[in-house]
């Protein structure tokens, strides 16, 4: 990135020495907010076709605006635009830009704007794209937890409360878990994307503009839901994209929690699942070591969205109205949070539909867990025992079976019976781990047949998304 424009053609008339180098490169964004190119120049060709529709623009210069910054979109993105750090930001870059390629007519693009509602401008432009693929992402990682639910909606696992086994439930219903967790982060992202898409252009630095602008139809033309109601609020407020940062430190502390199981399952100690070699690696001292560094990254960049939410709510917190320079600083926390989310959800919706449960070390956990106690439990209530005594029963047979190493439904009917008279044959259904998660047979409960409606369901609500996308 080269220094050799002076920024100063932009702002200096009042200013009777140049700027320090030091302060130049401090003060300059252009460095990251270049990113924000496509949509400057989007915002731009929406205000030079407005300042036309005003009288403000004739309508060659209006096109000749319209050329430039088409070049100028090209020279970008084909690599050849010399960006310049003097120039200060995207804004300022792309603008002087365009007055070297089109002359005079370039100078006026500024008219009744300034870059403090430019700039919240593009921010939002940009949000709204990124939050429409991220929207798109999330679906994709949900429906390789359907398809995985639907196939393992019969598989036998333990369920863990305080990672100890508790009760027998499907692979299925614990995909469908992942899945709800995610429904919600959509809901989240949905309803942030609206109060992203007001437009903040027309606000100027911070009163508006004494000339006659036409928002409503810069509005249209840039797809914004409304213009926004006080320029003071418009030029200043981040906390669009506060919220953008919170919904998104959200999913991924969903996408950490799905991390850490995974990353128990694979271990020897557990082995529930394999992870395809295309989602490790390997130790260079250990030989035998098979690393799940996918999911532990995600976990781990999981740290970095939450500080990017901090940082942003500290930034905002003492702003007094309108602009100030410190909203420079919103770039990099959000543009890493965007980045951050949009990875860790790829390597989710590429990993999810390869994961290969092992049925066999499930069913094996679950049995050797006493998994079916709270089923043998209930089976004394219904035949009249109250609750409370039915548990301390139980909680008696648990310990016979471990001074025994032998399952609840490892033990005869004989043995059964020295803890309560109330035990009759029937009871092997109950405590064979089928028989547990059948009977859970409820709206939100782990048996096959609910899975595979709750299944249904989320397939409905997939297609019917991904038509409004
Ligand atoms: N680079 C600035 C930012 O990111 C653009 C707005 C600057 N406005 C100003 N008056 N200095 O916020």
């Amino acid at each position: 990135m080269g220094n050799d424009n002076s920024s100063s053609t932009m702002w200096n008339g009042r200013f009777t020495e140049s700027t320090d180098a030091f302060v130049q490169a401090f003060t300059a964004s252009v460095n990251f907010d270049n990113r924000l190119y496509r949509y400057d120049i989007e915002g731009s060709i929406a205000h030079a076709k407005m300042l036309k529709k005003v009288g403000i623009l004739t309508k060659a210069e209006r096109d000749s605006i319209l050329d430039g910054l088409n070049t100028i979109l090209q020279e970008i993105e084909d690599g050849s635009f010399s960006w310049s750090v003097a120039l200060e930001d995207v804004h300022m870059n792309i603008e002087s830009r365009l007055t070297q390629l089109i002359g005079d007519a370039g100078k006026k693009l500024h008219t009744g704007r300034s870059r403090n509602d430019q700039v919240a401008t593009d921010i939002r432009l940009y949000m709204r794209a990124e939050i429409d693929f991220i929207l798109e992402e999330i679906l994709r990682l949900q429906e390789g937890l359907i398809e995985q639910a639907k196939k393992h909606a019969d598989t036998i696992m333990p369920g863990f409360t305080h990672l100890q086994v508790a009760q027998p439930i499907t692979f299925g219903h614990h995909m469908l878990a992942w899945h709800e967790m995610l429904s919600r982060d959509y809901e989240r992202l949905v309803d942030c994307r609206k109060r992203v898409n007001v437009m903040p252009l027309g606000s100027a630095a911070l009163a508006g503009t004494t000339y006659p602008i036409d928002r409503d139809y810069t509005c249209e033309l840039l797809g914004f839901e409304r213009p926004s109601y006080n320029s003071l609020d418009a030029v200043s407020d981040r906390d669009f994209a506060i919220e953008f940062c919170a919904a998104a430190a959200l999913t991924l502390t969903h996408l950490s929690r799905c991390s850490e199981e995974l990353i128990i399952w694979t271990s020897a100690q557990f082995d529930f699942i394999d992870l395809p070699d295309r989602f490790c690696t390997g130790s260079s001292i250990m030989p035998q070591k098979k690393n799940p560094d996918v999911p532990e990254l995600v976990r781990g960049k999981t740290g970095r969205v939450n500080g990017h939410l901090i940082s942003l709510l500290t930034l905002m917190k003492s702003q007094p109205l309108a602009y100030n320079k410190d909203n420079q600083e919103d770039k990099e926390p959000l543009f890493d949070a965007v980045d951050t989310l949009k990875g860790s959800l790829r390597a989710f919706a590429d990993m999810i539909p390869a994961i290969d449960p092992k049925k066999e070390a499930m069913r094996k956990a679950a049995i050797q867990g006493f998994a079916t106690a709270t089923d043998l439990a209930d089976y004394l209530v219904r035949k009249g025992i109250p609750f409370r005594d039915s548990h301390e029963v139980v909680g008696k047979a648990v310990r016979f079976g471990i001074q025994n190493s032998m399952d609840l439904s490892e033990m005869s009917l004989q043995q059964l019976q020295q803890f309560s008279d109330k035990i009759e044959e029937d009871i092997f259904d109950v405590l064979a781990l089928d028989g547990s998660v059948n009977a859970r047979n409820h709206t939100g409960g782990t048996s096959p047949t609910q899975v595979l409606r709750q299944v249904a369901i989320a397939q409905q609500r997939l297609e019917e998304l991904k038509k409004q996308l």
